[in-house]
């Protein structure tokens, strides 16, 4: 080890330029070897052809002029070699250039090791989130996170949504796209009490408010049992109601309170923080359509308290897919999706629903060699007319059914 390596730190050293013309010459600190460097600059790496550290010299480099000299990290490793090439070992010295050294180096490798480690980090997390539940987190009404395991329905994570912001939600759609399913599953997912009510022309002010028995004991109806005490709860069909009895939900929906005429020592029921109100409907509530003829306009106002809680909901295809799968009847479905497109374009007036699906799949797995795709589309469309299976029925599903 030379004098000039011991004695040096590796921070940064004072140093006068000599010479003039285009070369400036410095002595290399370690070894007293000359160093050129251009005049007129303010920054040069050099590395020394004698012992072969590398220098950054810094500040102006023109003659008389003094600037800095910083030993770059490779220095210190072919110091160390230079120490043990020779046999001149140095032991304390040799500890404190490496020491000096590791101060400098250390955290250069630690930043790198973190970004790595970072890098790591992102890519497991995305692999144990393409295997784990999908976790989903509810702030109102109910404040809980929700493991989900299995397939939803397309639209759940919809519903999730405007639950979640708005305690209640209008899911429309054609039949057997599996509205009612979500509500329930969601409810089961939120391990929620779950309630309904299938409406119909029929339903009365009672079924919804709760009645009074001929003691005059108030008898509760499961809505306001979940109205009051939280859950979640379904108006099934809720365009097939008398829209003059859907009335009586208004107050209810818009500001939670609900008059209970039938409870006169408790008239007025308070909503709970954690009801969520769901209605679902083939319709708008506009009106009958051409299939759904059954269907009631509901009044405006009772719609308007359902603004930007609408959700539209179709045949989910993936869903579809999976249960057919499941009950071995995949080569159908695909005809199912066909006949449903067919009677679309064909304005056919005739729902082809996951219950075709569902159905066609129960019969197939009873007797899968009876069942054949042939024999349960004849069974799904025999209420259909002669016409009506015509216009559908084309191309590679001409003769099936
Ligand atoms: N996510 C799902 N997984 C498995 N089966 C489903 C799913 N969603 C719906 N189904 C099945 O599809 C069929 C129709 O579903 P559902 O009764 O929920 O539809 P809907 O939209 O409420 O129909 P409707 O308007 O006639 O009341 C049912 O047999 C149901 O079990
Ligand atoms: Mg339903």
């Amino acid at each position: 080890m030379t004098t000039n390596a011991t004695s040096d730190t590796f921070s940064n050293h004072p140093y006068t330029v000599t010479g003039s013309g285009t070369h400036h010459k410095m002595a290399c600190p370690d070894c007293t070897n000359t160093l050129h460097t251009h005049p007129g600059t303010t920054r040069s790496r050099r590395t020394c052809r004698g012992c072969k550290t590398k220098w950054l010299i810094l500040g102006n480099l023109d003659a008389g002029e003094p600037c800095t000299m910083r030993r770059l990290h490779g220095a210190s490793t072919q110091v160390v070699e230079r120490t043990v090439t020779t046999g001149d070992t140095d032991e304390a010295a040799v500890r404190s250039i490496v020491l000096e050294a590791m101060k400098e180096i250390v955290p250069a490798i630690k930043s790198k090791v973190e970004a790595n480690a970072e890098a790591g980090r992102a890519y497991t997390d995305e692999a144990v989130a393409s295997v784990a539940p999908i976790v989903r987190k509810l702030i109102a009404p109910v404040s809980k996170t929700v493991e989900i395991t299995g397939d939803r329905h397309y639209c759940y994570d919809e519903l999730m949504e405007t639950i979640t912001a708005l305690n209640l939600a209008f899911l429309v759609g054609p039949a057997g796209s599996g509205k009612t399913t979500l509500c329930e599953q969601v409810a089961k997912d939120l391990e929620m009490d779950f309630g309904f009510l299938s409406c119909t022309e029929g339903l009365s002010e009672a079924h919804i408010l709760g009645r009074m028995d001929i003691n005059g004991n108030y008898i509760p109806s499961d809505f306001v049992r979940i109205f009051e005490g939280g859950g979640v709860f379904l108006f099934d069909e809720i365009d097939a109601m008398d829209s003059n009895v859907a009335i009586v939900l208004n107050e209810a929906l818009a500001n939670g309170n609900l008059s209970v005429p039938n409870r006169p020592d408790a008239p007025i029921a308070k909503k709970h923080p954690e009801t969520i109100i769901i209605a679902a409907a083939n319709t708008f509530g506009t009106g009958a359509s051409a299939v759904y003829v059954g269907r009631n306009q509901l009044d405006g106002a009772t719609l308007d308290r359902f603004s930007a809680a609408q959700i539209a909901v179709n045949y989910d295809h993936d869903r579809e897919a999976a249960l057919a799968a499941g009950y071995g009847i995949s080569s159908l479905v695909k005809k199912i999706w066909a006949i449903r497109e067919n009677a679309l374009q064909a304005k056919v007036r005739r729902p082809v629903s996951t219950r075709w699906v569902v159905n066609g799949g129960k019969l197939h797995a009873g007797n899968p060699e009876k069942w054949n795709d042939k024999a349960l589309l004849a069974k799904l469309m025999c209420a259909w007319t002669e016409q009506e299976r015509a216009k559908v029925l084309t191309g590679e599903l001409s003769g099936l059914a």
